[in-house]
Order: C-alpha cells, then structure tokens, then sequence
C-alpha cells in the first residue's frame, strides 16, 4: 500500500510510552459491524472531513471511526498524514489510533472513544446545560492539553505543529483527561526549518494572524490557538461573538481590556456560580492572553505555558502580572500590530528564531512527508 510506507512497525516514538495495544488495519467488515453499519443512531459528530461515528467492537472495546467523506486525492493526502502522524506519537494527553480501514473507495480511521466526547460539546454543545466542567476539571483540561501539545512541540521527533487546536478537537474521556485529537492538518517541521509556508487551514477564530494572512505556520500558531482555546475554558464564551446582524467581537478584544483593570471576576464563565480559585483563574487569563499577542516572536512557547499554568515558578508568575500588556492602551504591547518592532516579551523566545528567520525553508505543501 503506496501511501502507508512508514507505518511497518506500528510503534510510538515517545519517552512517555505506556502499555497499551498498538494500531492494527481493521476490515470494512469488522467496521459495519461495529458500528451497526454506520447508522445514524451511532453518528457522534460531523466535521470537515467526514462524519464520526461510536462502535463497539467483539470484545466490548468502544471505538469511534472518522469516516472520510469525499473521495479525492486531497481527502487521500490527509488520510495517510493523519495516519502516520497519529501512528507515531503516543502520549497521555493525545488521542491513540486504534488503526485504519483502507477497502476500495473507503477510508476509515479508528481511534478509541472518549466518553465525555469533546471540550466543545461541554462549553457550548449538547453538554452545556449539565455544567460539568467545576473549576477543577477546568484547570485538568488546560494544564493536560497544554502537556499534550507541549510534546507534539519539544519532544516528538520531528516536531509537530498541529495546525487545528480547539474546542472540539480537545476530547475528554471517561476522567475528564484531556486528549488533544485530529493530526490531520497537521505538518512534520524539517529539521533546522522555522516554519513552513503552506495554504491555510483551520478555523476561523483561532487563527493566528501571520498563519491567516501570510500562511505562516509554525509552533507559535498552536500557541495562538491554544491560547483562544484558554480564554474560551474559562469564561465559556466563543471564540468569535455575534454581537449584531453585522458585528462579531473576537474573545481577546473582549478579554484584554478587562484583564488590564483587572476584572478577572467578570471573565468568569457565570457558570462557575464564582466557584473558582481567583489565584488559577488569573493565572490561566493571563497566560491565554500573552499566548494571543499578535505578534508570534511575543508569545511563550508550549514549555513556557505548561510551566506557568503549574505555577511552578513564582518569579514568572509575578514577570506574568506584570506584563506590558496589562498595562492598558497606552503600553506598546497593547493591541500591538504586526508592524510594532520592538520586543519587549519575557516570554519571547524571540533572537534565536529572529536570527533564522532570514534563510527559512518555504516548503511547498505537496512536499510534505
Ligand atoms: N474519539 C472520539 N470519541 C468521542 N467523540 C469523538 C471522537 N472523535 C470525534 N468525536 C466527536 O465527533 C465530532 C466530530 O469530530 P471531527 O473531528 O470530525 O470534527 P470537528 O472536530 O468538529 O472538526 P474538524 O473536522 O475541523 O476536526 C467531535 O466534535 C466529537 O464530539
Ligand atoms: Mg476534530
């Protein structure tokens, strides 16, 4: 099978590997049966590239299938990225794949099911009424999400930009663990390159700006991403609010201002009812707003954002707080637009990747893995 080359071994690359079964090919037949033929009773969700679906397999195992809806050779090329990419990482914090289905026409990737389906369903979904996220599970989802990206970034060999992160990408099982999910889109960055130049994809309202308007994608777009997810787990608004027939608002244009006065409070989710620890919440708004600067040479990265959500480290908790950002419109950092020069981050991880950006690799996307 021409497109499946490297998937011979059916092992993780990671240090963080733990007992469990790796993938194997499952036949259309296995699958009909599982899922009761792809009835629509067993449907879970829809997105981009085909319909999701719970089965159950012969041994009591749940499973969900993502069954590709188009045939093309595009659906083809995401498919084999999918596979190979979900194939090598194996992380606690990442969704396994259970295996694949590739029989004539069809293709079917099989992951395990995550009970309490994704963070999206409980924010904003068939969830939300239920109100099950306390502030505890909250503070889980976050910290366990950024873990799970953190290694896609530092510690999978190549390194990997998911392209993708939100709400429903984020699964929970039956623990409320968080399992980033859907490497689809996602790229291998080459060695020695600091980002790649490819079309975009994604979602509108988590889109970074030099990913949506130059197509740059690179680690820091996930750490953009990453941080409108934050924002939207703490205060249980969306991404891009509708605020009249003409208007919508992003969640920073609403968040940043209060967090520069300081009304942390009133970024809640109301449904908290105020349960919450006021030091966590701050802590999380914070650092989902210095994750959204517009500039990507300003924002922390993954390792950075692990650590300071932990709070592992009081001297750059208080650095944090006393971020130029919050320090209201008249502060260079605020609203700062892609054209502001100066670089006044403590959390840049700037110089290095400055220094490169100069002979960056373009990689055209029909070159990739
Ligand atoms: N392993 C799983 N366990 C339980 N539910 C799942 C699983 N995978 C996906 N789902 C459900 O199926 C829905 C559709 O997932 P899918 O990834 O196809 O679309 P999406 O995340 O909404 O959009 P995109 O295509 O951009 O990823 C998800 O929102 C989620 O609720
Ligand atoms: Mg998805």
């Amino acid at each position: 099978m021409a497109f499946f080359p490297m998937l011979c071994c059916g092992k993780g690359l990671d240090r963080k590997r733990k007992k469990q079964p790796t993938w194997r090919i499952f036949s259309l037949k296995e699958l009909h049966s599982a899922t009761n033929s792809f009835n629509y009773d067993n449907k879970l969700g829809e997105g981009g590239f085909g319909s999701v679906y719970w089965g159950q397999l012969w041994d009591g195992s749940q499973i969900a299938v993502k069954r590709l809806k188009v045939w093309s050779n595009k659906a083809e090329m995401e498919f084999a990225v999918e596979v190979e990419i979900l194939a090598r990482v194996r992380h606690d914090n990442l969704l396994s794949l259970r295996g694949y289905c590739a029989e004539g026409q069809e293709r079917l990737i099989v992951y395990d099911y995550m009970a309490n389906l994704s963070l999206l369903s409980h924010l904003h979904g068939q969830h939300s009424v239920e109100c099950l996220l306390d502030w505890k599970r909250r503070m889980k989802i976050a910290i366990g999400s950024a873990e799970g990206i953190t290694y896609l970034h530092h510690h999978a060999t190549p390194h990997i930009i998911h392209r993708d992160i939100k709400a429903s990408n984020v699964l929970l099982d039956s623990d409320f663990n968080a399992r980033v999910a859907d490497f689809g889109f996602a790229k291998f960055i080459p060695d020695g390159a600091t980002h790649v130049t490819t079309r975009v994809k994604g979602t509108l309202g988590y889109l970074a700006p030099e990913y949506a308007m130059l197509g740059k994608a690179s680690e820091s777009c996930d750490v953009y991403s990453f941080g409108i997810l934050l924002l939207e787990l703490a205060s249980g608004k969306k991404p891009l609010e509708k605020l009249n027939a003409t208007t919508k608002r992003t969640i920073t244009d609403w968040a940043l201002p209060l967090a520069c006065e300081r009304k942390f409070a009133e970024l809640a989710d109301p449904r908290l009812n105020s349960n919450y620890s006021e030091e966590e919440l701050k802590r999380v708004l914070l650092v989902a707003l210095v994750c959204t600067q517009n500039q990507p040479e300003k924002r922390p990265t993954m390792l950075e954002v692990l650590e300071l959500l932990k709070g592992d480290s009081a001297e750059k908790l208080v650095k944090l707080e006393n971020h130029n950002l919050f320090k209201g419109p008249n502060s260079g950092d605020y609203n700062d637009g892609m054209s502001v020069a100066e670089d006044s981050s403590d959390f840049a991880s700037g110089e290095k990747e400055h220094g490169k950006e100069d002979k960056e690799e373009i990689i055209p996307e029909n070159a990739q893995i």
